[in-house]
């Protein structure tokens, strides 16, 4: 058992070694164009270990075959694909690749992206022996060294890469997958704080919203961060520069008044009955906190904010949470 993870995480260490020398080839130019465009530096690729797999494919298959791997080690590294009438083929297949390490810097697997719009964006390792995806964090392993007051927790690879580059050597990612506790106590090992930094879609605000309340219950406080009108991290260091960004952490908002403000745009406000609504779910949300001195902060704080607007006083509030 123990040895065949070991075979597993060489072989993982082959293919990177594999994909990262093919970024250097002729063929791997295009990968490395593409990379490069992205606004990557030499430097950046070499500290993640990017490479590339080539058009051609069955590569990888024939390096591994050579140093003498079995088959069936091959297929339970996830790393090829099987079907009857093509045997074992190279799973990832013009793509620039990314491999994931664990927290001790040994690939685990691997993500491969499109260089164009192609369908599906990113291809992943599935999980296997030695990958877990609901316990490994991309980035972790530099991250984890970096000596700031938070971690920054954000959707992806090139979020993740772009913002290392521009010197916020503190961020991770969970890849592809929505956070699990698995996940947020990985977080706690490291770490007392995390900025969310989801993309500015929908699903980043739910995945943000969902995210809280996990992080709560492992016992790692939150904050949000906004990228608008930037989609994710790596659009926003690319048009405005590390220094705005940085500025954009420092606003980060407390996530409960940002659950708060979540909610606020589901009801009419127009109207006193949608407000009305509105005000019964922040008791809601109020009664969740069960540390009075906690609530009545955090009372003051949605008051002052809806005060001027709506002419709410801290003790309206407060009543209205003790008839729930
Ligand atoms: N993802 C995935 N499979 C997909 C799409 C996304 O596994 N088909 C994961 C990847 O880890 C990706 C992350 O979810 O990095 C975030 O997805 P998305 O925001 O769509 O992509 P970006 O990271 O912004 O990718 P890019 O900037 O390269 O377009
Ligand atoms: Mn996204
Ligand atoms: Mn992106
Ligand atoms: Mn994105
Ligand atoms: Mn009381």
């Amino acid at each position: 058992k123990a040895q065949e993870k070991a075979e597993l995480l060489e072989i993982n260490k082959q293919a990177a070694q594999y994909f990262y020398y093919q970024l250097r080839t002729e063929k791997g130019q295009t990968g490395l164009d593409y990379l490069k465009n992205r606004g990557l530096s030499e430097e950046t690729m070499r500290k993640f270990g990017l490479g590339y797999s080539d058009r051609a494919g069955g590569g990888l298959y024939r390096y591994l075959k050579a140093k003498g791997y079995p088959d069936d080690r091959l297929r339970e590294s996830g790393l090829f694909n099987v079907d009857e009438r093509h045997g074992m083929y190279d799973k990832f297949w013009n793509r620039v690749i990314f491999p994931i390490m664990d927290v001790n810097n040994r690939v685990i697997g691997f993500g491969g992206r499109v260089m164009g719009d192609a369908k599906p964006k990113y291809l992943n390792s599935p999980e296997t022996k030695i990958f877990d995806k609901s316990r490994n964090l991309y980035g972790l392993n530099i991250a984890r060294t970096t000596r700031k007051k938070y971690l920054i927790l954000c959707e992806g690879y090139m979020d993740v890469i772009s913002m290392h580059q521009a010197g916020f050597t503190n961020a991770v990612a969970s890849l592809g997958t929505a956070l699990t506790s698995g996940h947020a106590s990985l977080l706690k090992r490291y770490t007392q704080e995390v900025l969310l930094l989801y993309d500015s879609d929908e699903a980043g605000i739910r995945a943000a919203l969902r995210g809280i309340p996990i992080l709560r219950e492992a016992g790692v406080n939150s904050r949000v961060v906004s990228l608008k009108p930037y989609k994710d991290p790596d659009e926003f260091i690319r048009n405005m520069g590390p220094e705005a960004f940085e500025q954009r952490l420092e606003e980060a908002r407390d996530s409960f008044l940002f659950r708060v403000e979540v909610a606020e745009n589901e009801f009419s406000m127009n109207d006193p009955q949608g407000q009305n609504q509105f005000f019964e779910r922040c008791a809601q949300m109020l009664l969740e906190l069960k540390d009075e001195l906690e609530r009545n902060l955090y009372i003051d704080a949605v008051v002052k904010i809806y005060r001027g607007r709506y002419g709410i006083s801290s003790e309206d509030l407060r009543k209205r949470v003790n008839t729930l």
